[in-house]
C-alpha cells in the first residue's frame, strides 16, 4: 500500500461495522438488525405514522442498550480519535451510525449523517433535545410542552441524510478516504468513495471483515476486523 507523505486531508466513513466488537449488532450481517424487523415499519416516515408505539419501542430499546455497561469504544473507534490528535493535517469523520461510540473515545465535530439516538426532534419547529431516557407519543416536548410532537432524530428510509453539503465539500478536497466497517448498500454513503476518487490524487481505502458491494471502487482493501487493522493503519498514517 503507498500514502504519499503529502496527504493533508482526511476524510473517515464509518458503519455498523466500527461499533460491532463494542456489541452493537449491525443492519445486514447475520442476526442483524433488520433480520428480526421489517425495515419499513422501524425505519421510515410512513411506518411512524402507522406505528409509532412500534417506532418508539424500537429506538427506546436501542438507547438504553447503546448506555448500558456493556457497550464502549473498541481499539477502532480509539484509534481514529488518536489519528486526529496526532495527524499534520485535518481529519474528518462522517459516520452513519447512530451511536455515541466516536464521541465516548474523545474524537471531535462528528458529521453524524443519519442522525443520533440520544437525540429526539421537535416535528412542528424543528429543534433537537438531547436525551438518554425513553420516551413516546405521551411525552411533553420541551419546546411546545405538548405530547406527541416528539420524533427520534433518526434519519429514516427516504429521507436526506443530514450535512450533506459539508461533507461533499470535504470529499471533494480530501487526499485520502478511509471507509470503515460499511456494507456500501446504502445511498448516498455507498458513492461517498466515488466523489473522492474526483481527486485524481485521493488514495481510497477499504476496511472491512468482507468484501462489500463496493470493495472493487478502491485503491486498497484491507480485509478484517477494524479493531484489529485499524490501529496498525492508523501507526502507518501516522509514520509517513
Ligand atoms: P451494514 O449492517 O449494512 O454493514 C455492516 C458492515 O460491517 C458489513 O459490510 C460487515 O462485513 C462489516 N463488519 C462487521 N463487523 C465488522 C468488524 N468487526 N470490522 C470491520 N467490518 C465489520 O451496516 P451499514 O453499512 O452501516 O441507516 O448500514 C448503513 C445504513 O443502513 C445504516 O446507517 C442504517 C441502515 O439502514 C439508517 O438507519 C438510516
Amino acid at each position: 500500500m503507498i500514502i504519499p507523505k503529502s496527504i493533508k486531508e482526511i476524510v473517515i466513513l464509518t458503519g455498523a461495522g466500527i461499533s460491532a466488537e463494542s456489541g452493537i449488532r449491525t443492519f445486514r450481517d447475520q442476526n442483524g438488525l433488520w433480520e428480526n424487523h421489517d425495515i419499513m415499519e422501524v425505519a421510515s416516515p410512513g411506518g411512524f405514522e402507522r406505528n409509532p408505539e412500534v417506532v418508539y419501542e424500537f429506538y427506546n430499546l436501542r438507547r438504553k442498550q447503546l448506555l448500558s455497561v456493556e457497550v464502549s469504544p473498541n481499539l477502532g473507534h480509539i484509534s481514529l480519535s488518536r489519528l486526529q490528535d496526532l495527524f499534520k493535517g485535518r481529519v474528518s469523520l462522517v459516520t452513519q451510525n447512530v451511536d455515541d461510540l466516536h464521541e465516548r473515545s474523545g474524537f471531535k465535530n462528528i458529521l453524524h449523517m443519519h442522525g443520533e439516538l440520544l437525540q429526539m426532534r421537535c416535528v412542528k419547529s424543528g429543534k433537537v433535545f438531547s436525551t438518554k431516557e425513553p420516551f413516546d407519543e405521551r411525552t411533553n416536548c420541551p419546546c411546545c410542552l405538548q405530547a406527541g410532537n416528539l420524533r427520534p432524530n433518526i434519519v429514516w428510509f427516504g429521507e436526506r441524510p443530514f450535512h450533506m453539503k459539508e461533507i461533499e465539500d470535504l470529499l471533494s478536497s480530501c487526499d485520502l478516504f478511509i471507509s470503515i466497517g460499511t456494507s456500501g448498500e446504502v445511498y448516498p454513503a455507498a458513492m461517498f468513495v466515488n466523489l473522492a476518487k474526483e481527486n485524481s490524487h485521493c488514495v481510497t481505502i477499504e476496511v472491512n471483515k468482507e468484501v462489500t458491494q463496493v470493495s472493487h471502487n478502491f485503491d486498497y482493501l484491507i480485509s478484517g476486523k477494524a479493531s484489529e487493522e485499524l490501529p496498525k493503519l492508523i501507526d502507518k498514517i501516522l509514520n509517513l
